[in-house]
């Protein structure tokens, strides 16, 4: 189906244009969630000091339940947004009271969290849990709204649900965090907003923007 030569070819794009990020060598839940906390409204690059330094400071949930808020503020100190940092540290002092440090599982109940939305609940649920689950942003509305061409405005409401619906029929059951960790890097890496280097990408040949000469109105955002 053309659905699965969708996923099948976006990952062995990601397998043949790895980058290599330390929270990908890991299953560890906690660790993941510490990563898409930071990376919610930080670069790659710029968070990857901040992720070493607590992994190294707090190796385990005990570890930063156990610190004061504001050692964990200190620690946070450059990167912004510190409800960010005020979330995980009591969310840290939650999970480990509240659920012996066993770390939510499942899509549904990780969205409980503070601080975790549905894109982040996504990311955890399929990389820790292998949850067939899939992450949804501005680079999937990118990368999707080209491939298929779908023109719906993606500052509304019905284009999340679209998108969420379309993503989730293609994500694979066998390994969905690749296909997810694929999505991210495609989107931030290839098919980016301006001036894509349609020449690199390997679907040239059925990305209905391509096809169209639509690769530079897609996707559709209408300021209000
Ligand atoms: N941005 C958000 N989550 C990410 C991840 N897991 N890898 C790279 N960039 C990301």
């Amino acid at each position: 189906t053309d659905n699965q030569a969708f996923s099948n070819l976006i990952i062995s794009w990601y397998r043949e244009n790895p980058r290599e990020l330390p929270w990908r060598e890991t299953s560890d839940p906690y660790k993941i969630w510490l990563s898409e906390i930071i990376l919610q409204q930080t670069r790659v690059a710029q968070g990857l000091p901040y992720y070493y330094a607590f992994v190294q400071n707090y190796p385990t949930i005990k570890d930063l339940a156990h610190a004061s808020e504001s050692e964990v503020l200190r620690l946070w100190q450059g990167l912004g947004y510190y409800s960010r940092a005020r979330n995980l540290h009591s969310c840290a002092k939650y999970i480990w009271d509240e659920f012996e440090g066993k770390f939510p599982s499942t899509y549904e109940t990780l969205l409980r969290l503070k601080g975790v939305g549905s894109y982040t609940a996504a990311a955890i649920a399929s990389f820790a849990f292998g949850e067939v689950k899939a992450v949804v942003d501005g680079n999937v509305f990118r990368v999707l709204s080209r491939y298929f061409g779908i023109e719906t405005d993606i500052a509304t409401g019905k284009a999340k649900k679209e998108f969420e619906i379309l993503a989730n029929r293609l994500i694979p059951k066998e390994n969905p965090g690749e296909f997810n960790q694929a999505m991210m890097d495609f989107g931030a890496r290839l098919c980016v907003p301006k001036n894509p280097d349609c020449t690199q990408c390997p679907f040239q040949g059925s990305c209905f923007a391509k096809k169209n000469g639509l690769v530079s109105q897609l996707p559709v955002k209408i300021n209000k």
